[in-house]
């Protein structure tokens, strides 16, 4: 992580309802560039609607986002989320599109150089010619998390990418997402498994209601009371 105080991506007052519902409420934060930030709060306290906000896919009612100084508020959808790959087209065709359509695309011989290099990082290279629709769900993370990066974005959004991963494939993605990691990429994810946010992130934020209510070190964090019993919900099991 930087020492910037400022942060890269900058959340200030963000609400968002529908119909009576607030499922965002006033909720600022900054995230600094090569921070992993972790978004924990039960179902429905509106982590999902936040990444949207953020990720200019739902327009706020009120308040700011910000990406490197600049206001981003009111731009059409801007930065790349984790979606199903195209299951037609094989594994490296779905990076390759992604990197072909991404921020500072290079020409096609490279982005397919590019691309099997991150087929590579996300352990699937092997499978480079196969259809999306043959992989086993964790190859097609893998793939989904390579496209991700293919379009190198300034922030990675990642909802729940670790859902519905046994043990030993969660742990096989979190080698993947240390890499990820360590390559300085800023990100924020929203993840249920206690273990992976303590393993990946720097710095974890509990909403609850569409408020953010508890922030800090992950450590610190997960031993309060009131986050284990009360925000975590069934998660709480994973506490050890
Ligand atoms: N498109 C929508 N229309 C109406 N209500 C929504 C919509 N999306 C989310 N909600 C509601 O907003 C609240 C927050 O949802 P969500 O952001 O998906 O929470 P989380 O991701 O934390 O489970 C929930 O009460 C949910 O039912
Ligand atoms: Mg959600």
């Amino acid at each position: 992580m930087s020492g910037d105080r400022q942060g890269l991506l900058q959340l200030e007052g963000l609400t968002k309802a529908f119909g009576g519902l607030l499922a965002v409420s006033r909720v600022s934060f900054d995230v600094a560039e090569g921070e992993i930030l972790g978004l924990l709060g039960p179902n429905g306290s509106g982590k999902t609607t936040l990444l949207n906000l953020v990720a200019g896919a739902l327009r706020a009612d009120e308040g700011r986002v910000r990406l490197a100084g600049r206001d981003i508020t009111s731009l059409p959808a801007r930065t790349f989320q984790l979606v199903r790959p195209l299951s037609k087209l094989s594994a490296l065709d779905n990076v390759l599109v992604a990197r072909l359509y991404g921020r500072d695309a290079p020409g096609f011989t490279a982005a397919r150089r590019e691309s099997l290099q991150l087929l590579d990082v996300v352990g699937i290279r092997g499978k480079a010619d196969a259809p999306a629709a043959h992989l086993t769900l964790m190859e097609r993370k893998r793939v989904e998390i390579a496209r991700a990066l293919a379009t190198q974005p300034r922030v990675l959004l990642l909802d729940e990418p670790l859902a519905g991963l046994n043990p030993t494939e969660v742990d096989a993605a979190l080698n993947i997402f240390r890499r990820i990691r360590d390559s300085g990429i800023t990100v924020v994810l929203v993840e249920h498994n206690v273990r992976a946010v303590r393993a990946l992130c720097h710095r974890i934020i509990v909403l609850n209601y569409g408020q953010n209510v508890v922030q800090g070190a992950p450590d610190d964090v997960l031993a309060r009371p009131e986050v284990i019993e009360a925000y975590l919900g069934k998660a709480s099991a994973d506490f050890q």
